[in-house]
């Protein structure tokens, strides 16, 4: 059943004729006759996390599913790449919009655009700035700001004494470090003996974050006890830093990473990684049950939170190794 017969049933009988013109005019173009388009704005290639919370949104919107799934990744995480993309999904009356922004500010017109059209559009992952819940009809993510917190409760429990951090952030004007940020700020500002000596973004990369932590570690005298990378992947690059300066992960500096992969988990198992919290990316299943929810003429939460763990040992991330799925 396409899109438009679903809010047709939704809505009853009776105003099947005039939704149908209503929908006809308004776009809401179904793929074949019996398949719901979905126009997937994604981030494309970025790293590990990305790849496996993509391939999940892939692989449940599947035609078997009942879905034309149209996955249109950024042009090397460019944000025009993202809107023109949205334009065209929305010129081409597509029945639902999923959007994981690679900016957080800078949507707001393609997004009115898409309410005229009456698309609905979920934020997958990434949130918008300034958050206008009317916009859209609601974001699916884990909760950085719970996720963040996790990782600054364990420094506190970690570093009894205090310590001085840095924090390796992702890229500048991205929604999750600002919340992952606002989160670890908020707990690690009320503890006087953690010490930022520094923060600074190395764009979710392994290589450019090894390149940031020698330099860090060079100008401090290696007086750094704790990094907090915002993803796995920086925090891996933290963990080549710290060998190569002589120092021993784990031991002379603890390294507390968010994303939970597969990697991470083997670095912290190998006790080079001191704390990873899971930024759960395998959430199509809940965007299809929100679609469909949707579609239906169902009301949804605005926030729909995905649960995530923490793993805080290398006998944790031991447990979990054998049935990990990213
Ligand atoms: O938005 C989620 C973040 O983007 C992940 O933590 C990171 O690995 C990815 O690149």
């Amino acid at each position: 059943m396409s899109a438009r017969q679903r809010i047709a049933k939704a809505l009853g009988a009776a105003t099947v004729g005039a939704l149908a013109l209503g929908l006809t005019a308004c776009g809401g173009d179904s793929g074949g006759d019996d398949l719901t388009t979905i126009g997937f704005v994604a981030v494309g290639p970025e790293g590990a996390w990305r790849e496996a919370n993509e391939t999940n949104i892939q692989d449940t919107f599947t035609e078997e599913a009942g879905y034309e799934l149209k996955y249109a990744p950024a042009t090397n995480l460019d944000q025009k790449s993202q809107i023109d993309a949205f334009t065209s999904f929305v010129d081409e009356g597509v029945d639902v919009i999923l959007l994981s922004a690679t900016e957080a500010t800078g949507w707001e017109d393609s997004l009115k655009r898409a309410q005229e059209a009456e698309i609905p559009v979920i934020l997958l992952d990434r949130g918008i700035e300034p958050d206008d819940t009317d916009l859209y009809v609601t974001r699916i993510a884990p909760d950085n700001i719970e996720v963040s917190t996790a990782v600054a409760d364990w420094a506190v429990s970690a570093f009894p004494d205090g310590a001085n951090y840095f924090v390796l952030e992702g890229p500048a004007g991205v929604s999750v470090v600002n919340e992952r940020n606002e989160g670890f700020d908020a707990v690690a500002s009320g503890q006087p003996g953690l010490v930022k000596v520094g923060a600074q973004t190395a764009n979710w990369s392994t290589e450019e974050a090894k390149g940031v932590v020698e330099t860090v570690l060079k100008s401090n005298d290696n007086d750094v006890q704790f990094i907090f990378a915002q993803n796995d992947e920086m925090g891996l690059g933290a963990v080549q830093a710290v060998q190569e300066a002589g120092l021993t992960p784990g031991v002379d500096v603890k390294i507390a990473t968010i994303d939970g992969t597969k990697n991470a988990l083997e670095s912290l198992a190998a006790g080079e990684l001191s704390f990873v919290a899971e930024y759960n990316p395998l959430f199509g299943e809940t965007a299809l049950e929100v679609v469909e929810k949707v579609l239906d003429g169902g009301d949804v939460e605005s926030s729909i939170v995905v649960p995530s763990a923490t793993f805080d040992s290398p006998e944790a991330a031991e447990t979990a190794l054998p049935d990990r799925k990213f």
